[in-house]
């Protein structure tokens, strides 16, 4: 059992089998940092507890150091034999330091109580990345939205034209959910990193004496573990990680699907960039949206990974199990998808060409401007049940004619109704009808400006 970090009670080594189901080297050494962080504070807890001479814990850091460099230097690989990243490194360090030394670093913790802090640290880094490039993504949002100032597109509820609204207030209602993303993340870091489990050893505590908080301030979080038990055994924050990536793959798929459709022949809203777009093997003429594509489809993944831990966790007793190593690969793996989608899709709305002449000449059709009929006439004291009535009289009269409601005579208005009066022209324009919907939140031009600013504030701030 060379280079193992357990061996004592067996009479013979793991078998092959054994050791190929059990290796988790080749998704954990991307730990190497953290793990080697975790051992420099965790040589000083030794240190100040009088478990390690000033000499031995300068050596024990220099050894590290040289790890370090190594690793960087790219030199450093687990062997085929090392159980996880932390056998592997205690191994290396061995070879660094001698068996003597070596072997002293291990005292009073556990791999159970490492690898919960070290998978903590490492979302903490990564989720900074992802915030990021989440707001790189709003910001391209908000300077469409800004340059579009004005232009007006066909609002849809059930994906049937429903009423106008400016297409700065379509592309803002994207970036809002991903700054609540970029909120949601900073929340679950305030929570991540209140406590290191380090210092909860196995499941049960430490009795060695070390101060598990000043490990815990060492990595950057405010203090050691609450409860050993808990500290080393739940993975609440490995999956509300999980669910805050499964959150933006769904935000970013609902503004892929925006894109896939108005790149249609039949939408026709937005032309894509050619760096930005892909071709077909065999139709010349193609240009497809793989970028939006894919981010629809890697939705499906990062959402997988939130239910694959979720299950995996599911039922599991008190305190540390071995499921728990399966924790690792679906954040890795949310934590790659995103950290490769997000620029693709940032780079392709920011370079998306709307052609804002076909989109306002499209938002009256389909009598989009009902709805402004049956408020005009709300205004002018009629009930709204009847102005509702009212105005869809007049989309029936308008298909029967197969014209639209501002096509409508006089005449024809007044055998509706004698409330609609030649006046109720100066709502049947979708200029008129967006400018209206100037209560806070709507679609009226000043309103969405002040969304604008409102937003850039939040990107400011975040
Ligand atoms: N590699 C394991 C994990 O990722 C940590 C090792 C714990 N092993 C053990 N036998 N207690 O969770």
């Amino acid at each position: 059992n060379q280079g193992k970090l357990w061996g004592g009670r067996f009479a013979s080594g793991p078998s092959p089998e054994l050791e190929a189901l059990s290796r988790s080297t080749h998704f954990d050494w991307r730990l190497t940092r953290y793990d080697l962080a975790g051992s420099h504070a965790h040589a000083r807890a030794l240190g100040a507890a009088g478990l390690l001479t000033s000499d031995d814990e300068a050596a024990l850091h220099a050894g590290l150091d040289a790890l370090a460099r190594r690793h960087e230097a790219g030199e450093l690989h687990p062997d085929p034999s090392d159980e996880d990243v932390h056998g592997a490194l205690e191994r290396l360090l061995l070879e660094e330091v001698g068996p003597e030394l070596g072997g002293r670093l291990r005292a009073g913790r556990s791999r159970n109580d490492q690898i919960a802090t070290l998978l903590r640290s490492y979302l903490l880094d990564h989720s900074l990345v992802l915030s990021r490039l989440l707001l790189d993504l709003v910001t391209a949002l908000a300077e469409q939205a800004r340059a579009h100032l004005g232009a007006v597109m066909p609002g849809r509820t059930h994906l049937q034209h429903a009423q106008p609204v400016l297409l700065s207030h379509h592309l803002l209602a994207h970036a809002w959910p991903l700054l609540r993303d970029v909120d949601r993340l900073a929340d679950w870091r305030r929570r991540t990193a209140a406590e290191a489990p380090y210092g909860g050893g196995a499941l049960a505590g430490n009795s060695l004496g070390l101060d598990a908080d000043l490990v815990a301030r060492e990595l950057g979080f405010a203090h050691g573990p609450t409860n050993s038990i808990d500290a080393t055994s739940s993975r609440d924050s490995a999956a509300e990680f999980a669910y805050v990536c499964a959150q933006a793959g769904v935000d970013l798929s609902r503004l892929a699907e925006d894109v896939i459709l108005w790149s249609t022949h039949e939408f026709g809203f937005v032309r894509l960039h050619d760096s930005w777009s892909t071709g077909s093997s065999i139709m010349p003429q193609k240009k497809n949206p793989d970028i939006a594509e894919l981010a629809r489809g890697k939705a499906g993944r990062v959402v997988g990974n939130l239910t694959g831990l979720l299950t995996t966790l599911k039922a599991l007793p008190l305190a540390y199990n071995r499921d728990l190593q399966e924790d690792k690969e679906p954040v890795f793996d949310s934590v790659d998808t995103l950290e490769v989608l997000l620029p693709a899709v940032t780079g392709l709305v920011a370079t998306l060409e709307f052609d804002t002449a076909r989109m306002a000449a499209l938002a009256p059709q389909g009598f989009s401007l009902a709805t402004d009929v049956a408020e005009w006439l709300v205004r002018e004291g009629t009930p709204f049940r009847v102005a509702h009535e009212l105005a869809g009289a007049c989309v029936r009269r308008c298909e029967e004619l197969g014209c639209g409601l501002d096509e409508l005579t006089d005449e024809q208005l007044a055998e509706i109704s004698p409330a609609l009066t030649p006046r109720v022209r100066e709502v049947l324009t979708v200029e008129g009808s967006v400018a209206s919907r100037d209560g806070r939140g709507g679609t009226a031009p000043v309103r969405v400006a002040e969304q604008l600013e409102e937003l850039s504030v939040a990107v400011e701030r975040a």
